[in-house]
């Protein structure tokens, strides 16, 4: 196991639809630490800076203005292999195909409208996570559940 960080993005589809909460629940019931969070209304600079990696492809213009379109909630999670925890907990990118029980599966229909984004890689991490937040916005603390999620 290793300990490490992701950053989530709770969409805007998700945060108009009323289910920031229901997101979170989910991430929290886990049992998954959150260390920073924030509302962001996304500029498109920083939209552009997200989704670099898919520049030049034809759903590259349709995602930046969707990130941008209402505020979306900013998260850093911190866990013993949290990057790949949060990818199978939202579920696969088309939520057609996405397992039920996912968060995706279970709340959304269409790709262009997939309710919440998780890094999907350690060095994808640290560039988002260094994108969307400061240092200091990184809060350090004990949780007390933490020594009972683990043997
Ligand atoms: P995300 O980055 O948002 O967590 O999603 P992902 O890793 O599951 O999927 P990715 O391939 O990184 O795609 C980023 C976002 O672009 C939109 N998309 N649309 N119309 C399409 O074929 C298409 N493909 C991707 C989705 O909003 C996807 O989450
Ligand atoms: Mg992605």
């Amino acid at each position: 196991m290793t300990k490490e960080r992701t950053f989530v993005m709770i969409k805007p589809d998700a945060v108009q639809r009323g289910l920031v909460g229901e997101i979170i629940r989910r991430f929290e019931q886990k049992g998954t630490k959150i260390v920073a969070m924030k509302l962001v209304s996304v500029s498109r600079e920083l939209a552009e800076k997200h989704y670099e990696i898919h520049k030049g492809k034809p759903f590259f213009e349709p995602t930046v203005k969707y990130i941008m379109s209402a505020p979306v909630v900013a998260m850093v999670l911190e866990g013993n292999d949290i990057i790949e925890m949060v990818r199978t907990m939202i579920g696969k990118t088309d939520p057609m195909k996405a397992e039920m029980g996912t968060i995706r599966g279970d709340f959304c229909q269409f790709i262009g409208r997939n309710l919440v984004h998780g890094s999907d890689g350690s060095d994808t991490a640290e560039f988002e996570i260094s994108l969307w937040f400061k240092p200091e916005e990184i809060s350090k603390y004990t949780k007390i559940d933490e020594r009972w999620l683990q043997e």
